[in-house]
């Protein structure tokens, strides 16, 4: 595989100018408020809503929105203007909220998880068929730079079959962080717990299987998986509102298509934050850089690992000239803006649509309930287009 060829897969689908604007309205001032909406030029934020003060200010400062509101709800009532929604509340309000949005003909793109049981699934699904609005998720580890890499060598034919990956993401919160004067995911600006507090780690396996979905568009056929307890915090974890104590848990899984996937997601551990993959493929193999020890690693089958240095994809024709810099979470934040948008426009579905999205989330919670029987291998039902 040439670099050009690579980078020439990327140009496929450019960003095409256009007169239209898309006004969208951004709900959630702590991650939500790290985009760069404002940079597109079909696009314009006329409001932005949370329920915090600080965080509605850091929303104005950040899309240079005046229209600002203390709730979604107070927001939809007295907007009318608005075309699309940036969900990215908590993740147990998503389908709320993205229901909230399509049942008054407003497009959705929205922070992961899609959902968090079979039911919300299936209403997600349910909503997205009947308004036949847009729907994407916004799924960074779609869009890292070593992930479009390996998207684009997928297929290019780079890697042959890719017969087993290794994905995962590692984030270790610690209930100390805050007493130690560390900012805190497990609390909200008023000190109240967030729902990250106890979340079964499998419940947020979108990262992970953004790397599954996201590069060979398989789905996740069967799962087995195991938890490990805190057992020094047990007691006070078990008293979380998802009463659970599993916070590292590590699933095999099989896909549709025969090929095996080892996946994990860990939230007590001693490892520094990271989403990272593994593809082994018949003909070639690509590691992610694991940051501080090495970069991307490529191998031939039969050939010795040589550095693979994934291109700089955000500084290509595929973003707006203004869009075309480095980004939060691996480059992927200016390229979420740009594919929602861009789709928007040009009237088609987003990458990472409904049914991506429930493919990358889905499994996760049937791992976590594979992991309450101990393991038992599990059916993972589908969510794709009825
Ligand atoms: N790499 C990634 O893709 C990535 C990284 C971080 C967070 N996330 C996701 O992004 C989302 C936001 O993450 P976060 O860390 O900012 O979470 P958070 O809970 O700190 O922030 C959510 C915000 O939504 C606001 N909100 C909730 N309901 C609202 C309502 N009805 N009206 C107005 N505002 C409302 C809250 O006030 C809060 O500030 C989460 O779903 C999370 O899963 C994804």
């Amino acid at each position: 595989m040439k670099r050009r060829e690579f980078l020439s897969a990327a140009a496929a689908s450019a960003y095409q100018a256009s007169d239209k604007k898309i006004r969208l309205a951004v709900v959630g001032g702590g991650f939500g408020a790290t985009f760069h909406w404002h940079e597109h030029p079909n696009c314009v934020v006329t409001a932005v809503t949370d329920l915090y003060a600080e965080r509605r200010k850091r929303l104005r400062d950040q899309y240079k929105c005046d229209n600002v509101y203390e709730s979604f709800e107070d927001l939809l009532k007295k907007r009318n203007d608005i075309d699309a929604v940036a969900v990215f509340s908590g993740a147990p309000d998503h389908v709320k909220h993205t229901k909230m949005c399509m049942e008054r003909g407003l497009h959705v793109c929205c922070a992961v998880p899609a959902c968090f049981s079979l039911e919300e699934a299936e209403q997600l699904r349910a909503v997205k068929e009947k308004t036949g609005l847009r729907y994407m998720m916004a799924e960074s580890s779609y869009y890292r730079q070593a992930a479009i890499f390996a998207r684009n060598t997928y297929q290019a034919g780079g890697f042959g079959e890719i017969l087993y990956s290794e994905v995962e993401y590692y984030h270790d919160f610690d209930f100390e962080e805050r007493l130690n004067k560390r900012p805190s995911l497990y609390y909200h600006p008023d000190g109240s717990n967030s729902w990250r507090q106890g979340m079964p780690p499998m419940h947020y396996p979108t990262h992970s299987l953004g790397f599954v979905v996201g590069v060979t568009g398989e789905r996740i056929a069967t799962v087995s998986c195991l938890g490990i307890e805190e057992r020094a915090k047990a007691a006070r974890l078990k008293s979380n509102p998802y009463k659970n104590a599993l916070f590292n848990e590590v699933a095999l899984l099989r896909t549709s298509k025969g090929h095996m996937v080892r996946h994990n997601e860990c939230r007590q551990i001693a490892a520094s934050e990271m989403e990272r993959a593994q593809w082994y493929g018949t003909k070639g193999s690509l590691l992610m850089a694991k940051p501080g020890i090495h970069g991307d690693i490529w191998q031939d089958r039969y050939g010795k690992p040589r550095p693979a240095e994934a291109p700089k994809y955000w500084q290509s024709d595929l973003l707006p000239p203004a869009m075309r810099h480095d980004s939060g979470h691996g480059g992927s934040a200016v390229f979420i803006c740009a594919e929602f948008i861009n789709a928007l426009i040009g009237s088609r579905e987003p990458a990472v649509h409904v049914y991506d999205a429930l493919a990358m989330t889905v499994p996760g919670i049937i791992a976590h309930q594979s992991a309450l029987k101990n393991g038992e291998l599990m059916k993972v039902p589908g969510f794709d287009r009825g």
